[in-house]
């Protein structure tokens, strides 16, 4: 093992955010095991995963042989005990306890005694998760931002139970990532949806009063602020659905009225008006 103590990373889920997971952990020179139970699923991520390699070649980013190299790093299986032999492990599978508890639980039995897991959930609290596991002193929230290969936080989220050696080794890995780790407690949207979620909502609410219309309202943040995005333009990208249940596990935890959705979130998640994955939200898109 290097110094740190990881080498080798396996990555559950190979969606939107595990497919970058796994693209930035092998850019970075981790050999970097994807896993994804559903095989359509997995070709899919790494086919997306291929694009976006071949894109930052056209674009200069990488050279031809760092591609090479970067790809010859990932392995891709859609079993889970291939990563038996990983040093750390990224869960990104759908945001459901259930989901990540039976992916955890599968870990835990195969992985060995040293293995830190990690999920990158951005909304359920990690203490549950860890105590579903035989090593809560080894399990770490590890939450990236989307898109991944782009955005350079990662959430590194500590509990109660976290060994300090662990939280380290788990930040020192996400800087080894290119990321800027910020080191949070086990609190319901960590930082930024912390701050993120209450800002859409509340953008929703303006909306809904009339205050402005969404481009006008996107354009006074991102001109006013210099976000790259405005709110709705960022709930479109994020998903709508998303949004929903975040704030609605946020809700659960501060019961405070900045996380409680407004109705037309609601409605336009029943109406499956869910942002760009749908073709339309506050916006629509084409393809
Ligand atoms: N996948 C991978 N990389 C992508 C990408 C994608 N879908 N979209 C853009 N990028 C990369 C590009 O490849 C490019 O990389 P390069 O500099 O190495 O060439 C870089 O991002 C800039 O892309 P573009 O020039 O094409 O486009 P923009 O300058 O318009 O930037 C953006 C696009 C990075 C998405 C920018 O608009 C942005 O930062 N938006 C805000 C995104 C944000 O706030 N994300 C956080 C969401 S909250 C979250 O994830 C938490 C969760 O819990 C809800």
């Amino acid at each position: 093992m290097s110094a740190d103590g990881i080498e080798t990373v396996g990555v559950v889920g190979c969606g939107l955010m595990g497919g970058g997971i796994a693209q930035v952990c092998a850019r970075a020179g981790f050999t970097t095991m994807v896993c994804d139970l559903d095989e359509s699923a997995l070709e899919k991520g790494m086919a997306s995963l291929k694009g976006r390699v071949r894109g930052a070649v056209e674009r200069d980013r990488l050279t031809e042989l760092e591609a090479e190299a970067l790809l010859g790093r990932l392995t891709a299986t859609t079993s889970l005990s291939d990563l038996a032999g990983c040093d750390l492990v990224v869960e990104a599978v759908t945001e459901t306890l259930e989901a990540k508890r039976a992916v955890f639980t599968q870990l835990d039995a195969a992985c060995g005694r040293d293995t830190i897991l990690t999920s990158n959930t951005s909304s359920l609290s990690i203490t549950e998760l860890a105590v579903s596991t035989s090593r809560p002193e080894r399990f770490i929230g590890l939450h990236f931002f989307n898109p991944v290969p782009a955005m350079a936080l990662v959430e590194v989220v500590h509990t109660l139970l976290s060994d300090e050696t662990v939280v380290k080794t788990v930040a020192a890995f996400g800087e080894r990532l290119g990321k800027s780790p910020v080191l949070v407690r086990d609190r319901t949207g960590f930082v930024v949806n912390r701050l993120l979620v209450p800002y859409l909502l509340e953008a929703i609410r303006a909306l809904e009063e009339g205050l402005a219309s969404a481009e006008d309202i996107d354009r006074a943040m991102q001109s006013g602020c210099g976000y790259p995005m405005g709110p709705f333009a960022l709930l479109d990208y994020v998903g709508l659905d998303t949004t929903l249940y975040i704030a609605g596990i946020m809700y659960d935890e501060f019961r405070q009225p900045q996380y409680a959705a407004p109705p037309l979130l609601r409605r336009m998640v029943l109406a499956g008006h869910l942002g760009r994955k749908s073709g339309r939200g506050f916006y629509r898109y084409e393809d």
